[in-house]
């Protein structure tokens, strides 16, 4: 395939070239005399050392944007490229060939073998594309095994494991094949919180070991907003936001007071621990005051996504506190002041 793909890209030097490429895509569904437009005119570039996180409610549109940027349905109207080969056009074999080399998918039903042990599994992808020999499949079978902690369940077959383990299974098979891309559709919707911070780590560690492979997550979990270098949101069919990730919002917020007024970061400053305590013991009853969505008014919120999104600042003695709120409704994130109280006065009590 990188044969075709130099061919069919004009490269200019120092141009970074996306794994992924889609203008204008639409899908629509035909259901007698019903149709649904489930995609409409999708824009999306994936480049190299990205992980990117779609978010939208269901039915959106998240399951046929990923099964039509891996060729499993064909577009109506608009392109697909993957490193630079338009899709589109491509026979069934064509699309296989591009799903066994280019492509490694995580299924949230785990499409596992039942009758294979879990290194059986991993295994059969590179068995199906027929480039490594049975020595260098056992020992890739191994090391995907223990990258994804499954090692001392080499032997067993997917019915004896736990669904974050059959997760974790289903993620070394996607990546069986060295793909330069793993598109994971709704990988912790079926596993509890700690398999879904395991299933985060796995994720995080093939990043910083593969930089030039990419990872798109499809998802509800706003945890997974974490790992992402950026998230996008999907709305009937569109893209409707861009959120960048914490780190950068984080750094937004704090710009955007830019004053002498804010002169220290509590979360920041390590030499006042009294104040730090005062103020994470005044944190909670105010957060747990905010029940909707400042947007659409929904109360189906959550709070505090993350310990970096709950920022505190002193400004003329007083706490001001401000907090993030993910709504599920309406995906909007919100920055709150949640509290405003003189820090003389909290001391002495
Ligand atoms: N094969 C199909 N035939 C008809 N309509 C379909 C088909 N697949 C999807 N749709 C419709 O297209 C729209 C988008 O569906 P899709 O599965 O992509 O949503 P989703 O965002 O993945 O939802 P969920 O979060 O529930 O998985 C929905 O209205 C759905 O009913
Ligand atoms: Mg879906």
């Amino acid at each position: 395939m990188a044969d075709e793909v130099l061919s069919s890209t004009t490269k200019l030097e120092g141009e970074r070239i996306p794994i992924v490429e889609l203008s204008g895509v639409y899908k629509i569904f035909k259901q007698k005399k019903i149709e649904v437009m489930a995609l409409r005119g999708i824009d999306l570039k994936i480049y190299p050392g990205e992980l990117i996180v779609i978010m939208g409610p269901s039915g959106s549109g998240k399951t046929t944007l990923l099964n039509c940027l891996c060729g499993i349905e064909r577009p109506n109207a608009g392109s697909v490229k993957i490193k630079g080969m338009e899709i589109t056009k491509l026979r069934d074999e064509g699309i296989q060939k591009l799903l066994q080399e280019e492509i490694g998918i995580v299924f949230q039903s785990f499409n596992l073998i039942p009758s294979l042990t879990a290194a059986g599994n991993v295994e059969l992808p590179m068995i199906v594309l027929g480039k490594l020999s049975k020595s260098e499949r056992r020992a890739r079978v191994e090391d995907l095994l223990k990258k994804v902690g499954l090692e001392h369940r080499i032997h067993h077959r997917p019915s004896t494991l736990s669904g974050g383990e059959k997760q974790r299974l289903s993620i070394a098979m996607a990546f069986a094949n060295d793909p330069s891309i793993v598109i994971a559709d709704e990988p912790t919707a079926n596993v509890d919180s700690v398999s879904a911070e395991n299933i985060m780590t796995v994720f995080k560690e093939f990043m910083a070991s593969n930089p030039n492979k990419a990872l798109l997550i499809v998802t509800h979990d706003p945890a997974l907003r974490k790992i992402a270098d950026y998230t996008l949101v999907i709305r009937d069919g569109q893209f409707v936001r861009r959120i960048e990730s914490m780190q950068k919002e984080g750094k937004n917020y704090n710009q955007s007071f830019n004053g002498d007024d804010f002169i220290i970061d509590i979360h920041s400053s390590r030499t006042d621990t009294k104040t730090s305590q005062i103020i994470q013991q005044k944190n909670y009853p105010y957060l747990k005051d905010i029940e909707i969505c400042p947007h659409c008014h929904s109360r189906n919120i959550v709070k505090k996504l993350d310990v970096d999104e709950v920022f505190a600042q002193i400004c003329d003695n007083k706490v001001i506190e401000r907090t993030a709120i993910f709504c599920k409704e309406c995906n909007e994130i919100s920055y709150i002041t949640i509290t405003a109280f003189d820090l003389e006065k909290a001391k002495l009590k």
